[in-house]
């Protein structure tokens, strides 16, 4: 693939479509959205609003380094606070496509009432080709596929729907990344799923089950990052598992290591990680989170597991 050439099309693309109205971008960190905000950026610059919605689902200081990355690139981004709207949403739900379908329709509204708001026309998201062979295909739900469910967001919330990097899968996505001058840290990011750790979180999504499997993927990211892998996370699943502390019986939490090793997550494989990491990030999960009892490593490709567990 050309990039400069996939560049220069998708500019004059945006152009023509979007004309002299507002767009507004859905940014979220990750190389595909970071991708296509820099692309609608050149296009058709102050037109573009670059909205961060901090649902309460991301990694740690998620939202604060977004912005900074972007600032040094001369752009700005809202951070739009909607933890409760996202948490609401996904109360008392247990079933995984349930949660999804609750966190996709959330985040239309809450994109949908922005693009509204700032008079746009036009939301532009970063869906790339596995989004939706995965999504049509029936494996679950993404985040950003609306015509599964038949909603015309036009006819529904009154703007247009641009995804720029459709065709393209995630090596392309890099590629075109690194092309825009984007940093290293972004176009070699890990991928992070839309739905963020929820789909992190086997059973009931809370603030407080959030908060534990977010630090347990920090020390995972730490622990595991010199091994480069595809994608590297914690787990948290909803049963629990018999431990012993101070000499006394302890009920706690199971948390699941997961690292694989894929080139456009349609399939991937294990990664090979050495035992010496592994008992260490088990010492330090179980030190640093003491409501954890037990930790295991994932040995299970795709397929027959689909990477997240939600
Ligand atoms: P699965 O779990 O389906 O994940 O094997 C394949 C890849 O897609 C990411 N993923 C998502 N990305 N919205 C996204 O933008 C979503 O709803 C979503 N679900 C999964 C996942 O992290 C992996 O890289």
């Amino acid at each position: 693939m050309d990039e400069q050439k996939f560049i220069e099309d998708k500019l004059e693309e945006i152009k023509v479509t979007i004309g002299s109205e507002k767009a507004i971008s859905a940014l979220s960190g990750g190389v595909d959205s970071s991708a296509c905000t820099v692309l609608a950026h050149k296009a058709i610059g102050p037109n573009l609003k670059v909205i961060f919605i901090d649902d309460g689902l991301m990694r740690e200081k998620e939202p604060e380094d977004v912005r900074e990355i972007f600032a040094d690139l001369g752009i700005t981004v809202d951070i739009i606070n909607a933890q409760d709207e996202f948490f609401h949403a996904l109360k008392g739900k247990f079933d995984p496509e349930e949660k999804r379908k609750a966190f996709r329709d959330t985040f239309y509204t809450v994109f949908g009432r922005e693009v509204l708001q700032n008079e746009a026309r036009f939301l532009v998201q970063g869906t790339i080709a596995a989004d939706i062979i995965e999504t049509k295909g029936g494996v679950k739900t993404q985040h950003n596929i609306l015509e599964q469910i038949g909603i015309d967001p036009e006819k529904g919330f009154g703007f247009k729907v641009i995804e720029p990097l459709k065709e393209l899968f995630k090596p392309q996505v890099r590629k075109v990344a690194e092309a825009l001058s984007l940093p290293e840290s972004i176009y070699q990011r890990m991928p992070f799923p839309g739905p963020g750790l929820a789909t992190r979180v086997v059973g009931e999504v809370t603030p407080e089950r959030i908060s534990l499997v977010r630090k347990a993927t920090q020390i995972v990211e730490e622990e595991i990052e010199s091994l480069k892998p595809f994608q590297a996370f914690a787990v948290l699943l909803s049963d629990k598992g018999t431990g012993v502390e101070e000499g006394k019986r302890k009920f706690g939490e199971i948390v699941i290591v997961r690292s694989v090793e894929s080139k456009d997550a349609m399939t991937a494989e294990p990664t090979n990680v050495p035992w010496e990491i592994l008992t260490n990030l088990c010492r330090r999960i179980t030190n640093e989170i003491p409501d954890v009892t037990r930790v295991a490593y994932e040995i299970t490709g795709k397929p027959p597991a689909t990477i997240e567990y939600v």
